[in-house]
């Protein structure tokens, strides 16, 4: 297997997109992930895989809040945004509408739903984090199409 051939086969499962944000030190954290997936109903868990060398690392100790915002299918500006290296972590959110949960982490208006979690456990997988976290509060909107990406493509549902 080569590295091309293995990012070919896994790019041809669509998935939605999210921003998971985090807050640590006074500094609020954003980037764009497509590697999130629910785990298990009892307990509520979910689980996202982040680069070793992410900046977002920061803000994601055991027992630190973090939230899972599902970008719409207007929100493919917010969805470059977080994912571009060359923003620092404030000017990734300017422009973009939030509100904060009670722990301080910011919600991304008009997404189309978004969870609130916990960091549970931390589990190392190659050049990846896989971090799980345990579910505490949620919303979402009603009429609000995901944001899907496929083949390195950002798409839409017709
Ligand atoms: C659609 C899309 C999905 C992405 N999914 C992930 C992901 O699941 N995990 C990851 O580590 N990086 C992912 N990235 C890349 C990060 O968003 C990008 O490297 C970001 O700058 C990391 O931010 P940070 O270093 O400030 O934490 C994705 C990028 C795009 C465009």
């Amino acid at each position: 297997m080569n590295e091309n051939l293995f990012k070919e086969i896994c790019g041809n499962y669509a998935t939605g997109v999210t921003v998971i944000t985090s807050f640590n030190n006074n500094i609020n954290y954003g980037f764009t992930a497509n590697s999130f997936t629910s785990v298990s109903i009892s307990p509520f868990l979910i689980l996202f895989c982040l680069n070793k060398k992410a900046n977002s690392n920061k803000a994601l100790n055991i027992g630190n809040h973090f939230v899972v915002n599902i970008l719409s299918s207007s929100q493919s500006n917010i969805c470059n945004q977080f994912a571009n290296n060359n923003l620092s972590p404030s000017e990734r959110f300017s422009e973009v509408k939030t509100s904060s949960t009670k722990n301080d982490i910011k919600i991304i208006s008009d997404s189309v739903g978004w969870l609130e979690c916990k960091v549970k456990n931390i589990v190392e997988g190659g050049d990846h984090f896989v971090y799980i976290g345990e579910v505490e509060m949620g919303n979402l909107s009603e009429n609000q199409n995901p944001l899907i990406y496929h083949n390195s493509k950002i798409k839409k549902i017709i």
